[in-house]
C-alpha cells in the first residue's frame, strides 16, 4: 500500500483536491490517500463551507497555522509539516495551485526527499510582483510530476528547462469540480435570498493586494460601481482582506451607499457556483473565477494586467481591463447592450481530469 498526501490551504485549493480525492478512491486497495489542511485559511466561510459543499473528508491533519506575513505563514507551513511527513513518511506529496501553502510543503518535501506532484503546474503571468507568481516558479522548479490544464502551461515549463516526461498536460481539476457540482447547485437559494433574477446582476469577486491594499485603486473599483449602478444589480461577496483594506482607507461608507451594490460575507462553493450560473456579467481578480466563467460560457472581465491563465482570453470569454475605469465601464455596457464577447471551452477541461492525474500517480508510484 503506498501513501499519497494532499495538501489545501487555502479557500482555492478546496475545489482541486476534492475531484482528486474522488478519484483516488478507486484505487483504495493500492493507494491511501491523506489530506492535510495547513490552516492558512481558517474562517467557517472561507474553509469549513468548502468542506462541506464539496463532500470532502475531514482532514487527517489540520496544522493551524493561521494569517500572517508571507515569511511568518510559509516558515510555520514548512515547521508543521515536516513533522507530518516524519510520521507519516508518504510516498508522494501532491500540492494544488499557487497559495503559500503550495511552495511551503513542496520545499519541505522534496528536501526529504518525497516526490512532489504539481496539480496546475506552468501557468506564469510573468509578473514577479504577485507572490502567488513566486510560488508557481519554486513548485514547479522542484516538482516530479507537473499537471498542466493548459497548452501555455506545457511551454512554460519547457522553456525553464524542465524535464519534458515530467509535463502531463490533463485540464482542469476545478472544472472538474463545477461540473460534478453545477446540477446540485441549481438547488440553492442565493438568488431568492439576495433578491435576484436570472441575468438581472454583475457578479464581482476582488482581493487582489494591487487591487484592495492601496486606497487609489480601491476608491476606482468603487467609482466604477458607481457608473454602473444605473444599469445593473451588482453583488460583491468581499474576501476579509479587502474587507478589511475598505475599512483602513474609510471606504465602507461610501460602498454602502451605493443603492445598486449588495455587498455580503464571502460566498459558499455551491451558492457561489450558481451565482456565476445565473449571472449577466462578472468582474473579478480570481484566476479560478476566469476559468470558471469561460467553462460556463459567462462573460468575465478581469481587473488585472495580465493573466497566467491565457487560454480564457484566447478562446473563453474572458478579457484583460486592469484597473482602466473607462475600459471596464465601457466594456460591461458591451455586455448589457447585448454584445458580450463569446467563447468556447478548452480542450480536456471536460470533467475527467481528476482521473488522469490519478491515473499517471498511480503508474508513477508503481513504477512503469
Ligand atoms: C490567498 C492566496 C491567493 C488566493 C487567495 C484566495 C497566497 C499568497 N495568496 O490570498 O493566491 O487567491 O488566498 O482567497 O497564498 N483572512 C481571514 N480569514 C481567513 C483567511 C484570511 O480573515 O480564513 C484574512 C486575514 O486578515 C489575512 C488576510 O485575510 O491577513 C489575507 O489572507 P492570506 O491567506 O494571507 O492571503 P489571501 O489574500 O487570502
Amino acid at each position: 500500500m503506498k501513501t499519497i498526501l494532499s495538501v489545501v490551504g487555502a479557500r482555492p485549493n478546496f475545489m482541486k483536491v476534492a475531484p482528486v480525492d474522488k478519484a483516488f478512491r478507486r484505487y483504495a486497495d493500492s493507494i491511501r490517500h491523506l489530506i492535510v489542511h495547513t490552516g492558512q485559511h481558517y474562517d467557517e466561510a472561507m474553509s469549513k463551507v468548502f468542506f462541506d459543499d464539496l463532500e470532502l473528508p475531514h482532514p487527517d491533519f489540520y496544522l493551524g497555522v493561521g494569517s500572517g506575513s508571507h515569511a511568518v505563514q510559509t516558515a510555520k507551513i514548512m515547521i508543521e509539516f515536516e513533522k507530518v511527513l516524519e510520521q507519516q513518511k508518504p510516498d508522494l506529496v501532491l500540492v494544488v495551485g499557487d497559495v503559500n501553502s503550495t511552495v511551503a510543503c513542496s520545499l519541505v518535501s522534496t528536501k526529504m526527499g518525497i516526490p512532489v506532484g504539481h496539480v496546475e503546474a506552468g501557468l506564469r503571468s510573468f509578473d514577479r510582483t504577485m507572490p502567488e507568481e513566486i510560488n508557481r516558479l519554486l513548485t514547479d522548479a522542484i516538482a516530479e510530476y507537473l499537471s498542466v490544464t493548459e497548452p501555455s502551461g506545457v511551454v512554460n515549463l519547457l522553456r525553464e528547462g524542465i524535464d519534458e516526461g515530467k509535463i502531463f498536460l490533463v485540464g482542469n481539476v476545478m472544472i472538474d469540480s463545477l461540473i460534478h457540482y453545477r446540477e446540485k447547485a441549481k438547488g440553492s437559494r442565493v438568488l431568492s435570498e439576495l433578491n435576484l433574477t436570472d441575468r438581472d446582476y454583475t457578479l464581482v469577486t476582488l482581493h487582489r493586494p494591487s487591487n484592495v491594499d492601496g486606497s487609489q485603486n480601491l476608491e476606482k473599483i468603487l467609482t466604477v460601481f458607481e457608473r454602473l449602478s444605473h444599469r445593473t444589480k451588482i453583488v460583491f461577496p468581499v474576501h476579509p482582506r479587502t474587507r478589511k483594506m475598505l475599512g483602513e482607507f474609510e471606504l465602507s461608507k461610501r460602498a454602502a451607499s451605493i443603492g445598486s451594490l449588495v455587498l455580503t460575507d464571502p460566498i459558499g462553493y455551491l451558492d457561489f457556483l450558481c451565482l456565476m450560473d445565473h449571472a449577466k456579467l462578472v468582474i473579478t481578480d480570481s484566476g479560478g473565477i476566469q476559468e470558471e466563467t469561460t467553462y460556463l460560457g459567462i462573460p468575465c472581465l478581469t481587473l488585472r494586467e495580465n493573466t497566467e491563465r491565457p487560454i480564457t482570453v484566447e478562446i473563453g470569454t474572458n478579457q484583460l481591463c486592469g484597473l482602466d475605469v473607462e475600459k471596464v465601464v465601457g466594456k460591461s455596457l458591451d455586455v448589457f447592450d447585448g454584445r458580450p464577447k463569446s467563447g468556447s471551452v478548452p480542450e480536456l477541461w471536460d470533467g475527467r481530469t481528476a482521473e488522469r492525474i490519478v491515473a499517471v500517480l498511480n503508474t508513477e508510484i508503481y513504477g512503469r
